[in-house]
């Protein structure tokens, strides 16, 4: 067993990243977030309780745990701070909470020109979160962003933002936006920054010495390897890089710590915003997996588009991510489809190919092709062990398993964490 494990999402996200790491987290010492921000939405239930985290790591429910917002994350303050209070009205008070000094710092143009750039792609739209996602990536790629650690010093602070203003004025106004005035927006994120300043330091150097000390560490990503901004469906995806690969450049670890990862699935497909999408379902079959699977967006509640599970993408993401392992997850909302599909590859222009194509064009002409099987109509929601489930279930495990050389160790089979099968411990 190893001591570290990362969490990845195996599809276009909401796969069910949440309730895995809380569930894992009983047994780990810390979890670390480590891409995206508050554009994802985890969800995790427990003793009747339902919580959606959006940047704040899923290890926060267990006082013991030392939680990490990593350095690749791009961390929006006033949010953070939200969700704390949202916490700390259900009780959630007793916790260990670290943010990283270098992450991105989301400010309030950020979320502007999310909108603006969006509305300007009419027809064409990403379909983004508008958190300023995107746009805070961008700033942190070109060397204008503003880090967490900048806010706790005044002067270091104000250059960095005067800078920033500079250019980010300019492309407001050019967009038709209002602009930011320096006072107003150096004295907010300055408080800002002094109610976070007790949890934000160099995370480098805490998670190593965690690791040196030999402690259990639980990587979460967010969003899903499909939304990857190299190996996703490209201009169809987020602004980081959810693969396992990324975590040693968004923590700070050497990749020697990251070499035991568990893939996250459905046990079929959703998607929350626009792009291609090989096994998307529009008939009633969608519309039952969606309400059954309570389908519609954590973050933004636009409702999930639902397709059949397809493996063309999991041993895409099982080359990409190096797959150890695969957690199948919503198991219980197949239950009651008399016919099942699992889509096995893609046929474009005529021709069989086994790979996702690069390009969007592409993409959307290729024609899943499917194996399908029995259904089951035994409910499910209360099984314990593997053995337990009906034989048509296994025999779709089985299958999944075949179809991605990945073996499956944990089938959820509801939101809560009692509702969780484990066939193999590995962490
Ligand atoms: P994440 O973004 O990957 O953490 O996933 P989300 O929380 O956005 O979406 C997953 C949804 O499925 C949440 O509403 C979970 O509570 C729910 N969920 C997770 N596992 C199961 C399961 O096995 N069965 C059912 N019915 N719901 C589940
Ligand atoms: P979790 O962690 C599902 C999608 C958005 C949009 C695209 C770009 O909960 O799985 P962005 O705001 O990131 O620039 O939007 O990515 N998206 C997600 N979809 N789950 C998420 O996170 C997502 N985060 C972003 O819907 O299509
Ligand atoms: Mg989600």
């Amino acid at each position: 067993m190893s001591n570290t494990l990362v969490v990845v999402g195996a599809q276009w996200g909401d796969e069910g990243k949440g309730k895995i790491t809380d569930f894992y987290a009983g047994g780990a010492d810390v979890v670390v977030r480590h891409q995206g921000g508050n554009n994802a939405g985890h969800t995790i239930v427990f003793d009747g309780k339902k919580f959606a985290l959006q940047s704040i790591p899923s290890g926060i429910f267990n006082p013991h745990i030392i939680n990490i917002m990593a350095n690749g994350m791009v961390i929006n303050p006033v949010s953070v701070i939200e969700e704390l209070e949202r916490l700390h009205s259900a009780g959630i008070t007793d916790y260990k909470l670290y943010i990283s000094d270098r992450a991105a710092c989301v400010m309030p143009y950020h979320a502007a020109l999310d909108g603006a750039y969006e509305s300007l792609k009419e027809g064409n739209q990403i379909g983004t979160t508008k958190k300023g996602i995107g746009p805070a990536y961008k700033d942190k790629y070109s060397r204008v962003g503003i880090r967490m650690g900048d806010l706790l010093d005044k002067e270091y602070f104000a250059d960095r933002l005067k800078n920033a203003l500079l250019e980010k004025n300019l492309e407001l106004k050019s967009l038709g936006l209002p602009t930011y005035d320096f006072d107003a927006l150096y004295a907010q994120y300055l408080e800002l920054g002094e109610r976070l300043r007790p949890m934000i330091c160099d995370t480098s150097v805490l998670l190593n010495r965690l690791i040196e000390e030999n402690k259990k560490v639980l990587f979460e990503g967010a969003q899903g390897v499909m939304l990857c901004i190299d190996h996703g469906t490209y201009p169809y995806v987020t602004s980081s890089s959810p693969t396992a690969a990324s975590v040693p450049v968004n923590t700070g670890v050497a990749p020697r710590y990251v070499n035991n990862v568990i893939g996250v699935a459905k046990a079929y497909t959703t998607r929350v915003g626009e792009g291609p999408f090989p096994t998307e379902l529009f008939d009633e079959r969608a519309e039952y997996i969606r309400e059954r699977g309570h389908e519609y967006g954590t973050v933004t509640g636009r409702p999930r588009r639902v397709g059949w599970l397809d493996t063309v993408v999991l041993n895409h993401v099982r080359r990409i991510s190096g797959l150890d392992y695969l957690a199948l997850m919503l198991f219980d909302v197949l239950t009651g489809l008399d016919k099942i599909r699992i889509c096995t590859g893609y046929k474009l222009d005529g021709k069989a190919i086994d790979y996702v194509p690069s390009t969007i064009n592409q993409l959307s002409r290729v024609e899943a092709q499917y194996i399908e099987l029995d259904g089951w109509s035994e409910d499910i929601t209360g099984v314990k062990s593997y053995d337990e489930l009906p034989a048509n279930a296994k025999a779709y495990i089985a299958k999944v398993e075949e179809l991605t050389k990945t073996e499956v160790v944990v089938v959820s089979v509801g939101p809560d964490r009692e509702q969780t099968i484990i066939r193999k411990d590995i962490f």
